[in-house]
This record gives C-alpha cells, structure tokens and sequence, in this order.
C-alpha cells in the first residue's frame, strides 16, 4: 500500500520552482504517496490548499487558521472557513488550529478566543480537526474538553507531549501526528510516548517543507521522507515498515471518513 500524508504544506514558497513536477512525481502511477492533505495555516494558506486540492485528485484540503496567524482574524473569516468546509467537497478537516506559547504571539487569551471559535465551526460542519500545539499541553487538553472536542476528533499534530498528556487525547478519540521529529537523537520523551500510543492511533505526516527527517535534517522536506518516519516508528512498535505504512493509511482513511480505494 502507498502513504496516507496526513499533514504538509505544498502552498509554501519553497516549493514554487517545482511543485507541479514534485506532485505529479510522488502521486503519480510510480509514486509512493496515495493520498497528501494540504494544510493551510494563514487565510491565503487556505485559499491556496483549496485551488491544490481542485487541481490534483489526490490532494485534498485542510482550512483553518493556525495560532500565530490568528491576530488579524474576524468573524468574517470564520464565516468564509464555515462556507468553504461546507460547499467544497474536498476539504476533509479544520486546521490547523491551537495553541503555540512557545512564540506566544498573540496573546495566549486571542490564540484561546480563536482556538475555541474554530472548534465550534469544527463541530457545526461535522469534520475532524488538525491540532496545532505547543508548550500549551494543560491549555490545549483542558479547552477540547471544554468545548467537547471528542464530538469530531482529528489529529494531534507534530506531536511533541508526554505519554501521561498521549493517554487524555486517546481518551478524547484523537490520532496522534508523527513526523520528522521522531527521527531526532534527542526524541527520547517522543519514543516513551510512542511505546505507549498504539499503533491504531497513529498518523504519519510530513509537515512539508518544514521538519526534514534524519538523514535529510535542514534540507527542504517533501512527503517522500516519510518513508524515514516509517522506518523509525517501525523499529519502535517492533514492525516492520510496510506494516506501519498500511496500519497508519488505514487509520488516516478511518478518521477523515474517506471510502477505501
Ligand atoms: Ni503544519
């Protein structure tokens, strides 16, 4: 079976001389990638998954607002988002959207305001969300139970937290997001976790062009190198690679609610 990228931002920059080449490459009849959600963080960022996600089959969209983006958000947007996730058939989850006290701009108190407004859109459309958080493990946990998060689920992106924080978003019905990171000499809290959160719960991502996997650290990252995070979250779950590969397709098709292929 082919790879389910969970989470990668093909509208960046980075990939403006080569995008089309690269897509067609990783999607096409010889690619290894099945399937790539583009994950818009800013506004533009979102318009820009959408026209992706018209453009390629297998590309599909995620729209929502991510925390350090949100200081010049209005309800206006929030509407847009509400029609866009309504009317537009491929768009399969809000995010991404949360908490990031590491840059703590802005505020905690707006990235909370807006937090909370994009679950309520989350749960008034009926899709998953994509959680965006960082250094805000109490925050984050303590408003998805407040705002019943559970209702929808989604994705802990990126994930960075204990395995006592892991047990609370399994708990809530959440997948875990796990990337490059996992490929770090210094991932040791992330492998503790890991050995803890069952392979059921787990999904890989990229988030493209960000987060390159050892060997291809610092360098411009692409879905490709999933394989890396394949191969290391192997190793941990005693598996072997092609079995974390299907495992983790399956759960990504499971919980975007999307027919097998
Ligand atoms: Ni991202």
């Amino acid at each position: 079976m082919k790879i389910f990228e969970t989470h990668a931002h093909y509208d960046d920059e980075a990939f403006d001389r080569d995008r089309d080449s690269l897509l067609c490459e990783m999607l096409g009849a010889s690619g290894i990638i099945d399937f790539i959600v583009n994950v818009g963080a800013s506004w533009q960022g979102c318009v820009d998954s959408l026209k992706l996600a018209d453009q390629y089959e297998k590309v599909y969209a995620a729209i929502g607002v991510h925390p350090s983006e949100v200081g010049e958000l209005s309800e206006q947007d929030i509407e847009w988002l509400k029609n866009k996730a309504v009317s537009h058939s491929k768009v399969l989850a809000i995010g991404e959207i949360g908490l990031d006290y590491h840059y703590d701009t802005p505020s905690r108190e707006v990235q909370k305001k807006w937090f909370i407004e994009q679950l309520k859109l989350a749960k008034q459309v009926c899709k998953p969300v994509i959680i965006h958080s960082r250094e805000a493990c109490q925050d984050t946990i303590e408003i998805l139970k407040q705002e019943q998060a559970m209702r929808v689920g989604g994705i802990v992106h990126c994930y960075s937290y204990s395995k006592e924080a892991a047990r609370d978003f399994l708990q809530m019905g959440f997948y875990i997001g796990i990337g490059g990171v996992i490929t770090f000499k210094n991932a040791k809290k992330l492998v503790e976790a890991l050995e803890y959160i069952p392979i059921e719960r787990i999904v890989l991502e990229t988030d493209s062009p960000y987060l390159a996997p050892q060997p291809n650290r610092g360098k411009r990252n692409d879905s490709r190198n999933i394989t890396f995070i394949a191969e290391r979250l192997a190793q941990i779950k005693g598996l072997c690679a092609a079995e974390v590969i299907d495992k983790t397709h399956e759960n990504a098709v499971k919980l975007f609610g999307l027919k097998h292929t």
